[in-house]
């Protein structure tokens, strides 16, 4: 075996556990529309006209689809972008073509129609933004690599959008650590971690649906045999050679007895990017396949795909998909459900009701991926009112006028 020079080596192996099985049928979707501001939201700079959305399918802006109202704030006058100019020359983007990424998020389910994107590159440059629209009233939606999923990172309205895209002089990152888990799925998690220890450094689930729809949307090419689950095992330790033992000998085991049906190993760069592409490339696949209904629950892990299997049967042919995938380790599921388009009845059979089971297994309704606009109303299904008014209370404190991300985390005062 031929192992890579890398000071911090990794093994993966991903898995095929048996289970159920499930048969699907696919619709293409997709239309085009026009970018701009519902009429009457925003006047200054109106003549800054839109451009249709480049080669994307339509995407909804955010007020026609959630019921949300404006807030009173200011809206960006020619004498605020000279402000600007000021402070950051060269920096203050009114172009409505680049603008058009920034007020969308990657997902393509919300869009803003902010007229301005201010690239600040020092802290005290954002200290004077923030200062001027404070004194303004001028509602910012700071903004970094835009990745979010609970349309988070881009504005709701016309918010000043800050970026941070400019401020890369970053002190310091942290590796994530993930551990995923079913039956089959949680025992061999269990085997992973008695016999792995402290080198096993992710444990990654997904089921066949999502195996099929990455294969199906982005030609990726499933390396083991069809199963329900996968699991992707990931050893980050010290010593190839040592790693590498370790692995071949959990792999027997899960196979010899009987947990696992299949399962590969890669040590070289280009396998290993490719097993993990598989698993990490999953959310863009979704996003291929229609409007995605995205929930990201902390649950029990016995639990943790009862809720999934449930929905199926709930939602019948009103979805397209209905997958789960995640971090096991973390109890963290990702329940995605895929339509041919955005509609209220299917959001109406989702919701409540997979917050309320998720409170029922006292579950939390984000794992990982905070509230942000879409989930700010559903804080109160994992926190009690006296958490959540403590947090309204903090929040005001540091941001007095509430300029600060308007509409998104926290549910409006009373
Ligand atoms: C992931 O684990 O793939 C990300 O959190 C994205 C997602 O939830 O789709
Ligand atoms: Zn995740």
């Amino acid at each position: 075996m031929v192992l890579p020079l890398v000071s911090r080596w990794s093994a993966r192996v991903l898995w095929a556990s048996p289970g159920w099985r499930r048969t699907y049928t696919q619709r293409a979707c997709v239309g085009l529309k026009r970018l701009g501001c519902p009429r009457g939201v925003y006047s200054p700079l109106a003549h800054r006209a839109y451009s249709v959305v480049a080669g994307g399918p339509e995407v909804t802006l955010t007020p026609e689809r959630y019921p949300v109202q404006r807030l009173p704030f200011s809206t960006v006058s020619e004498e605020d972008l000279a402000a600007f100019e000021c402070i950051i020359p060269g920096r203050v983007i009114t172009d409505p073509e680049q603008l058009q990424t920034c007020n969308v998020d990657w997902l393509k389910t919300v869009r803003g129609c902010s007229k301005v994107l201010l690239r600040p590159q020092t802290s005290e440059e954002v200290s004077q933004i923030l200062r001027h629209c404070y004194k303004r009233n001028l509602a910012v939606n700071p903004q970094g690599g835009n990745t979010g999923m609970v349309g988070g990172s881009v504005p709701v309205f016309d918010e000043v959008i800050l970026s941070t895209a400019l401020m890369n002089q970053v002190i310091s990152f942290h590796d994530v650590s993930g551990c995923p888990g079913f039956a089959e799925v949680l025992q061999t998690f269990r085997t992973c971690r008695g016999m792995l220890g402290e080198i096993l450094s992710a444990f990654e689930f997904m089921d066949t649906e999502c195996m099929q729809l990455v294969g199906q949307h982005l030609q990726l090419t499933n390396p083991v045999q069809e199963s329900p689950f996968y699991v992707l095992v990931e050893t980050s330790g010290s010593s190839a050679g040592h790693d590498a033992e370790k692995l071949t000998n959990v792999l027997e085991q899960v196979l010899n007895s009987g947990l696992v049906t299949d399962g590969t190993m890669a040590t070289d760069q280009r396998k290993v990017q490719m097993l993990w592409a598989l698993r990490e490339r999953i959310t863009e696949a979704l996003s291929r396949d229609g409007y995605v209904f995205k929930y990201d629950l902390s649950l029990p892990v016995e639990r943790l795909y009862d809720l999934v299997i449930d929905l199926r049967t709930r939602l019948g042919p009103r979805a397209k998909h209905v997958v789960g995938y995640g971090h096991l380790g973390d109890g963290n599921l990702h329940l995605n459900v895929t339509a041919e388009a955005f509609s209220r009845e299917l959001l109406g059979a989702l919701e409540p009701y997979v917050y309320a089971w998720t409170a029922e297994q006292r579950g939390s309704v984000s794992a990982e991926h905070g509230l942000g606009f879409k989930k700010k109303d559903v804080l109160g299904y994992s926190k009690p009112p006296v958490a959540v008014t403590l947090m309204q209370q903090l929040k005001a404190m540091l941001d007095p006028e509430g300029i600060l991300n308007p509409y998104k985390t926290l549910p409006a005062q009373a």
